[in-house]
């Protein structure tokens, strides 16, 4: 089931039917392989899903994989993620405490020529994937979430944000807070604010790692509850 912008369930497809009971870390990774609940995995590698400590600190969600990350199966490894550990690396923050993932699993794109270009996702592709993140989330329900950009921010808060204005106001979701801030792209496309905008990206991933406590336990992954706080 998907929602409507107006916030109403509608009966279109999503993920849910790929997603298995079992809501384990691999099962999840080597089913997300089978889903074709959106068009996005023709013409791609494979999808990415999502890496890193089994009891975050804090989990950070992209946009979607990259041209990169189609190939290499694994997320944040191209130019944007480059940026994005140097900043976390700025932030004091031990990147073995985080967990990193996409809002989108699959890398959406146009051929031009022999290149593969970077293509926004749609907000029914990224309600389309929701079930994939919610699963994610779910085996982590203590840890907060660092949304980067708008795709990342309209999945896990489920509704439209724009950055500039919504990034220094956390979000409570259940027990635990989203902080929204700039996708790392946002450094590589802005020119000559792009100093500006990675300093802004170090203050808001400075200040969502000191706001989270560490982990008290490893999480089982088959915890319950809706781990993104949303209720489709
Ligand atoms: N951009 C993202 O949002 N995620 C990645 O994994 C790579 C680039």
């Amino acid at each position: 089931m998907a929602r409507s912008s107006s916030g109403r369930a509608e009966q279109r497809e999503d993920a849910s039917a790929f997603v298995p009971e079992s809501r384990s870390l691999s099962d999840l990774t080597a089913a997300v392989q089978a889903c074709t609940a959106c068009p996005l995995y023709i013409d791609t590698t494979q999808a990415v899903f999502g890496k890193g400590s089994r009891s975050p600190r804090l989990i950070l969600v992209g946009e979607q994989p990259g041209d990169v990350e189609d190939r290499r199966g694994l997320p944040f490894v191209g130019p944007a993620g480059r940026v994005l550990w140097e900043c976390v690396e700025a932030a004091g923050i031990d990147r073995r405490s985080l967990y990193a993932t996409n809002a989108v699993k699959h890398f959406k794109h146009e051929n031009r020529g022999k290149r593969r270009l970077h293509k926004k996702p749609s907000t029914d592709e990224i309600e389309a994937c929701h079930p994939w993140l919610d699963a994610e989330l779910d085996a982590f329900p203590k840890a907060n979430i660092v949304a980067l950009g708008a795709t990342a921010a309209r999945s896990v808060l489920g509704k439209t944000v724009t950055i500039s204005a919504d990034r220094l106001a956390p979000t409570m979701l259940g027990s635990r807070t989203v902080f929204v801030t700039y996708h790392p792209s946002a450094v590589l496309r802005a020119d000559d604010r792009a100093a500006e905008v990675r300093a802004a990206l170090v203050a808001d991933l400075t200040a969502a790692w000191a706001a989270s406590s560490r982990p008290r336990s490893v999480s089982s992954p088959a915890a319950g509850g809706n781990g993104s706080g949303r209720s489709d």
